[in-house]
């Protein structure tokens, strides 16, 4: 999972190029480059290291040119290091290509072309790219191209740049985002909308299998078959600074805070008179009746939000749901069938495991219903239904405000599918649409009152391990909490079902450890309280996170968090809150680098 952009027109690309790998750099930052056309030859700098570096070296070595492509990587093949970073060249250099994805075969084809007398100089899969290109080329990068797809297997997303062709890019994807921008005299491709926002709203979203050759003037698509297509163009509406930090620290505490008006805009004309109005979607009510179960599959952060919906499906909608983390779904063989509706959640769109899924759940039958933020993504395209959370781009590589708005997504879902299936009464469905629409106000008040969280971080920021527990809904968004906490502040955290931690990991509580205890699910206080009990008496420092509308922990906890009331099945999409800002200032306060934590990248396209 890399980032490429490319540019041609009238500006000096240098620095377009890089502005424009600033905004993808949470697709991977370990090391970057540009390859730019000078008017004579294609020169090409890149470096190990974040994108400053890159930028430092383009100061010493400047490139002037007009058009050019650029690359941040996540190394998949081969470690980071200056060989390995993209661009990478023909033998003569006069070819030049990035790539976003992993050539499956490449093995085969690096032997083929080493047989050929080809050199190779990296250990990356992409060389082969470049090599193939180079025996295919015979004055048409196109036709090259059109070659080079028809050996390579894997996903891709390619900026091609060639010497003797240099008034165009020819770019092209198959399973990796890329995206055209189409300007006024200059023209763009960028792994993500954002990279494209400063020259142009007016944007193309390539499917798989689109070539794209880009002119300054002139922007034509082809297919696999080198036919000339016709593709849509998308108006971007949202503004550029939503996917900037607006005055905040980070991106993260930026995305924390956007969240009432993320919620409102998931929420936007999705509740009716009668029930939830999902967009275009209809599912008929036969089809809904005759489910028998629901297979929810995602990853990460969206894996968590199935975990909640789980909770809230078994006991409120009254069906049958299993949550399964995506790597693990397409290798056990999952018992979904036509009647088993699969629930996918991808902030991105475009995690590699969770397409595998869909694509392992239709060939099995089932129908695919996918919640994502990404419009036009590999699984928006892929699944039969798509509700879009309008979060708007995150940036920062910790998920925030996708989490929540895919909890008020899976509740419209569930809303939807009760009263389909008659599990729900229209005065349940009025409550949840009242408990919904509250949400924003409520999650602003945490926000409001954050200096708090802070300074409970700045008090524990030292601690070496943090124990979440939870019962039922409380352990699932425990979950969430958990990861947060151990992504940015590289804090090792578990979440524990409270009543199970007396079955092993009790033993770890030691003097001093720090428990986060959250109990909002007031038929379970009890026996939460017990657990709470359990580990204080073992010396553990208890910080409680409950509803504003009880006591009953106050004498067992050292810190209590209180949260704004209502209705127990709604809490998790509160709760999330305050442990999403403990995570980042307990980040903030370690110095670590919150946005881009080490050895993670944003969207996961590698299996
Ligand atoms: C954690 C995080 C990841 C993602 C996971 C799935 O903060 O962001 O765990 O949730 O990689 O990504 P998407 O939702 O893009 O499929």
């Amino acid at each position: 999972m890399c980032g490429i952009v490319g540019y041609i027109g009238e500006k000096d690309v240098t620095d377009i190029l890089i502005s424009g790998l600033k905004r993808l750099e949470y697709r991977g930052y370990d090391s970057a480059g540009v390859a730019v056309y000078d008017g004579e030859n294609i020169n090409v700098v890149k470096t190990k290291g974040r994108l400053s570096v890159l930028e430092e070296k383009v100061m010493d070595t400047p490139l002037k040119g007009k058009v050019g492509i650029g690359h941040t990587r996540w190394a998949t093949h081969g470690e980071p290091s200056d060989i390995n970073a993209h661009p990478h060249l023909n033998k003569d250099g006069s070819l030049a290509v990035v790539h976003n994805g992993i050539i499956e075969n490449y093995l085969e084809l690096k032997n083929w072309l080493k047989g050929l007398g080809y050199e190779f100089i990296s250990d990356t899969d992409t060389e082969v790219i470049s090599h193939l290109l180079d025996y295919y080329y015979e004055g048409d990068v196109l036709q090259a191209v059109l070659k080079l797809v028809s050996r390579i297997e894997g996903s891709y997303a390619l900026g091609v740049l060639s010497k003797n062709e240099p008034d165009k890019i020819v770019a092209v994807r198959k399973d990796s985002p890329l995206i055209v921008g189409l300007g006024e005299g200059e023209n763009l491709i960028a792994s993500d909308i954002p990279a494209l926002l400063p020259y142009t709203r007016n944007v193309v979203i390539m499917a798989d299998r689109d070539i794209a050759v880009l002119t300054k003037d002139r922007v034509t698509f082809y297919d696999y078959y080198g036919r000339e297509i016709e593709k849509p163009v998308t108006h971007i509406d949202w503004d550029i600074s939503a996917a900037e930090k607006g005055g905040y620290r980070h991106f993260m505490l930026k995305e924390i805070n956007e969240q009432p008006r993320a919620i409102r805009d998931t929420l936007r004309g999705r509740i009716t008179e009668d029930g939830f109005h999902l967009d275009d979607i209809s599912l008929d009510e036969g089809y809904i009746k005759g489910l028998k179960s629901i297979q929810i599959v995602a990853c990460g952060t969206a894996y968590h939000a199935g975990l909640v919906a789980k909770e809230f499906y078994e006991r409120y909608i009254k069906i049958p749901t299993v949550t399964d983390i995506a790597s693990e779904f397409r290798y056990r063989d999952p018992l979904v069938d036509k009647n088993v509706l699969t629930i996918v959640i991808s902030q991105s769109g475009e995690t590699a495991d969770t397409i595998a899924a869909i694509r392992e759940a239709k060939s099995k039958g089932s129908k695919v219903f996918a919640i994502t933020n990404v419009l036009g993504s590999t699984v928006a395209r892929e699944s039969d239904y798509v509700l879009y959370t309008w979060a708007g781009p995150e940036i920062a590589v910790a998920s925030t405000k996708a989490y929540i708005t895919q909890l008020a997504a899976l509740y419209m879902l569930g809303g939807y599918i009760g009263l389909k299936r008659g599990t729900l009464d229209m005065k349940f469905v009025r409550e949840l649409q009242a408990e919904l629409t509250a949400i924003p106000d409520k999650v602003q008040k945490i926000l409001d009152e954050q200096d708090r969280i802070q300074r409970i971080a700045d008090e524990h920021y030292n601690v070496k391990d943090v124990f979440y527990l939870g019962r039922g809904l409380d352990y699932a968004v425990s979950m969430e909490g958990s990861l947060k906490l151990k992504e940015v502040s590289y804090i090792h955290s578990e979440a524990y079902p409270a009543g199970e931690l007396k079955h092993g990991t009790l033993a770890l509580v030691e003097d001093g450890t720090l428990i986060i205890a959250v109990a909002t699910q007031k038929a379970l206080y009890e026996k939460t309280l017990s657990n709470i009990e359990e580990t204080k008496t073992r010396g553990g420092y208890i910080i409680t996170v409950t509803k504003g509308d009880n006591e009953i922990f106050n004498d067992a906890s050292d810190e209590m968090i209180m949260l704004p009331t209502a209705s127990d099945y709604i809490m998790p999409i509160i709760t999330v809150v305050p442990l999403q800002l403990l995570a980042y200032y307990m980040a903030v306060a370690r110095g670590c680098d919150v946005d881009k934590p080490r050895n993670l990248a944003k969207s996961v396209t590698v299996e």
